[in-house]
């Protein structure tokens, strides 16, 4: 597989479709009660799916143990996204997007629909793509960790450019209905996060409940739970051995970097960061 390309952005071609991408970002219309969590891949989406799910049944994991991530949060750009967004009628309210921000509904700029955007360390978010698109046939796939390495700083990877990404969305950190989190504080202080959460969605949860959100959320809780280890395309695209739990932690970049990549990498950052608040990124 290749990449379908959207307004200069590479998708995986395994799973998309460039006219519905467009549709999305003309007519899709969110509700102001619509809570979406958006993300550049590997940052964290299906970690802030389940806790968004577990707040949703105060922590009752009967749900997310039940009913697969993607029915839960369906991803928005995909076909089975867009059609379960549009064709919805009531429940939950959860949806998930990879769109970079000049991709995204057009309606969210006017509405009071809530975005959730995590943020993680880059050198982290490659280290875990690489693993995800070598190992599925979902996208062009890399031959070693250099390549890849090379593709991320181009943006020739799924979703594009990750400094894009976070700049775009970046821009609209001041909005009162888009919150910020970063992956590095989510592990530090996952019931902070919770809280953080709640907070923002005008929701209260009992300490007991909360309890309950960070148990069923753990990375060992979720690598139990098959409905969040689910990708929405056919065993020939992702093998059953590709996991989304894969390690979980911080900084395994260290693991996998040269001494000239790390050099290369942190060139590439604050060049195309540049002007960007330092404190945005406090991973290292
Ligand atoms: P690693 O590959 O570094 O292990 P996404 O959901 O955006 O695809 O991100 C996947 C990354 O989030 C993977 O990183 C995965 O292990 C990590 N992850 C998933 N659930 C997690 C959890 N409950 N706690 C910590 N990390 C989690």
């Amino acid at each position: 597989q290749d990449y379908v390309w959207c307004q200069g952005i590479p998708f995986p071609a395994g799973g998309f479709n460039p006219e519905i991408i467009k549709a999305a970002h003309e007519k899709l219309v969110l509700k102001d009660e619509d809570i979406i969590t958006v993300t550049y891949p590997k940052s964290g989406t299906h970690w802030l799916i389940e806790v968004l799910s577990l707040i949703h049944t105060k922590g009752d994991p009967k749900w997310i143990r039940s009913v697969t991530i993607l029915d839960r949060s369906p991803w928005l750009e995909s076909k089975r996204g867009f059609k379960f967004t549009v064709e919805r009628k009531e429940g939950p309210p959860l949806i998930t997007s990879h769109l970079p921000i000049q991709l995204f509904p057009k309606s969210f700029f006017t509405s009071k629909a809530k975005v959730i955007y995590v943020i993680r360390n880059p050198k982290d978010v490659l280290i875990s793509g690489y693993y995800f698109w070598r190992f599925t046939n979902l996208a062009k796939k890399p031959e070693s960790l250099q390549q890849y390495f090379e593709w991320f700083l181009q943006g020739h990877v799924p979703y594009g450019s990750w400094f894009e990404h976070v700049r775009g969305w970046m821009s609209m950190r001041e909005k009162e209905n888009v919150l910020i989190l970063s992956y590095e504080q989510m592990k530090k202080d996952p019931r902070n996060m919770i809280e953080k959460i709640c907070w923002f969605l005008g929701k209260v949860l009992e300490p007991g409940e909360l309890d309950l959100v960070l148990e069923n959320s753990s990375f060992q809780a979720m690598k139990e739970n098959k409905m969040s280890n689910i990708i929405d395309v056919p065993e020939e695209l992702v093998p059953a051995s590709v996991k989304i739990t894969r390690k979980g932690i911080t900084g395994d970049w260290k693991n996998h970097f040269t001494p000239a990549q790390t050099q290369a990498f942190e060139e590439t950052f604050r060049e195309k960061m540049a002007g960007l608040p330092p404190e945005l990124f406090s991973w290292d």
